[in-house]
């Protein structure tokens, strides 16, 4: 039998339903007015539960003929059997040879998951129960610095997946944030981010984790040593090594680089090679989250994840909600022209959640070939962006209701705030809260059903600036929301979009876990930084704009 890991991908354009979605792309004229005047039960059937999330795709730009075909589409390419080898651990990243298995972070502990003849779960709860009486230590004073004083800061260094879904998580989650500690996050080779978060922090309360999952990575290696360097001038009557090992501890799959950084191993905490950086939030890489929320909360996130990955596993594509999702995404993508998607959390505690998504999934599915090496056939990996409302709506949301250009968007709320305020004003008493969603909804119908040029004119409008009055609609949306935004729903979040993100490539015949492409610029950074120091040979290697811009550079660098 031919292992899903090692079958050649199906080109999805050659497909019976790629060449239906074709004809229906060809003079589509989407209706949501007409569908939703025509269709009562539209908004009931498109509408799909999973796990906490309530998720409303009935605004996307989609009759049910047009759903079925890309239904039939996930079939055709064999979604159902990667997404089994994927949950089975096979080797489905192809180019780095390697199982993908973020999944297994999140098995609960009596779950068996044999990977070539060992339980990789058994591996994942030992490394948990070692973070979890590391966090409990920090959290309860039991662990201390170098000068017997309590921890107050935890400061994380790392950059990509070490640090965007820790800071995104850890910023979600501010109110489950244990009252006397405070986490920050250390990530740009810019040294104005060390010294800026630095700034105010006192040594001797201060701890370090170093993530990374090659520790290998220049930004964080140098942030790493700048860190220890500030600490020990801080700390300058206390026993060197002493000192690094009450502050500093590391989360590596390379814990023998670890060691030669000078880290203790028993202060280290480690993870595997089948758990790609953008999809490590749940491995040891969220450390500081557990120090911060504490085990109880951590073990309620990963129990969020692990019930989307249930929901995508098991339920049909025609109720999958990741899968449905990741189908939307390919017809807006590939036959509707659709260049990015954005991503617009009603909830400031989510204002980090469209930069994590954008490594989750520009890196992940950014690519031109296939798994097999052959080239895609067809667009792939749209631009993720976004902003919390109702931020964007004074900002961007002009170009989404009224622009040229297609931009289909998540909207995300939550039924409860995570603080109820009531603004009392002229004797009346309103729930802020309800303000807020009150705009989440009436964004998505203003996009849905836009406004007519008679209903522009019944205003009074002047002729003349009734064009610029009128909104098509017909800007395709869906509605995600949830009770409260709590660690389990947070979980279940980020894995609706990890296998959003698995769904699309799989139709894109991708490898979604591989990411050569950041290769080449940092190979030139280091092959560039001398011409940048004044090594004037290796300037004269450099091509004339590359010269140039040094050049300009050194001479005005004070
Ligand atoms: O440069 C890209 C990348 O490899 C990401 O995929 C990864 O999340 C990031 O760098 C950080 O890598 P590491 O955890 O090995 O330091």
């Amino acid at each position: 039998m031919t292992s899903a890991a090692s079958s050649d991908p199906v080109d999805a354009t050659s497909t019976a339903a790629w060449a239906r979605l074709t004809e229906r792309a060809d003079g589509f004229e989407p209706d949501l007015r007409g569908w939703f005047a025509a269709d009562p039960g539209r908004a009931e059937r498109l509408t799909f539960d999973a796990a906490d999330l309530h998720v409303d795709l009935s605004k996307g730009l989609v009759d049910d003929e047009i759903l079925a075909t890309l239904v039939g589409l996930a079939d055709e390419v064999g979604l159902e059997a990667r997404r089994e080898a994927m949950f089975r651990g096979e080797r489905i990243n192809v180019t780095e040879g390697r199982p993908v298995l973020h999944t297994a972070l999140r098995l609960p502990e009596d779950a068996v998951l044999e990977v070539d003849g060992h339980d990789v779960v058994a591996d994942v709860h030992e490394v948990l129960r070692r973070v979890y009486a590391f966090a409990d230590q920090v959290r309860s004073g039991a662990w201390t610095g170098v000068t017997g004083d309590r921890i107050r800061t935890v400061v994380n260094i790392g950059i990509g997946g070490s640090d965007l879904g820790p800071v995104m998580a850890y910023e979600a989650l501010r109110p489950y944030v244990a009252a006397d500690l405070e986490c920050r996050f250390i990530s740009n080779i810019d040294p104005t981010d060390c010294a800026t978060t630095l700034a105010d922090l006192d040594p001797a309360t201060t701890l370090f984790i170093v993530s990374s999952k090659t520790f290998g990575t220049l930004e964080t290696l140098t942030n790493a040593r700048l860190c220890r360097a500030w600490l020990l001038d801080g700390l300058a009557d206390a026993d060197r090594s002493a000192a690094v090992a009450k502050h500093f501890v590391a989360v590596s799959t390379a814990l023998d680089k670890v060691a030669d950084f000078g880290i203790d191993p028993a202060n280290a905490f480690g993870f595997w090679d089948w758990v790609g950086g953008r999809y490590s939030v749940d491995s040891a890489i969220g450390t500081s989250l557990v120090v911060a929320i504490g085990p109880e909360r951590f073990a309620e996130f990963l129990a969020g994840m692990h019930a989307m990955d249930e929901h995508f596993r098991t339920t049909p594509t025609e109720s999958n909600v990741p899968v449905l999702m990741g189908l939307l995404n390919v017809w807006y993508t590939d036959f509707l022209d659709a260049q990015t998607h954005a991503v617009l959390p009603y909830a400031q505690l989510l204002h980090r959640f469209p930069a994590y998504l954008q490594q989750l999934t520009m890196e992940s599915n950014g690519k031109g070939v296939r798994w097999d090496g052959s080239p895609v056939t067809t667009d792939t990996g749209e631009v993720f962006w976004g902003e919390p409302g109702t931020n964007g709506q004074h900002a961007f949301y002009q170009l989404i209701h009224q622009g040229t250009r297609l931009i289909p968007a998540d909207f995300i709320a939550f039924a409860n705030p995570a603080y109820p305020l009531q603004d009392s004003h002229d004797g009346e008493s309103t729930d802020v809260h309800e303000l807020f969603l009150a705009n989440f909804f009436a964004q998505t119908r203003a996009l849905a059903f836009g406004k007519t040029a008679e209903e522009v004119r019944a205003e009074g409008t002047a002729e003349a600036v009734v064009p610029a009055r009128v909104f098509t609609g017909n800007r395709p949306t869906a509605s995600i929301m949830a009770p409260a935004l709590t660690p389990g729903v947070l979980g279940q979040l980020i894995a609706l979009y990890e296998h959003i993100t698995f769904t699309q490539g799989v139709v894109w015949g991708i490898d979604s876990f591989d990411q050569w492409g950041v290769e080449l610029g940092k190979q030139l950074a280091l092959e560039i930084a001398p011409a940048v120091a004044g090594d004037t040979r290796a300037a004269e290697h450099q091509d004339p704009s590359t010269r140039s811009l040094i050049d300009y550079y050194r001479r005005h660098r004070r």
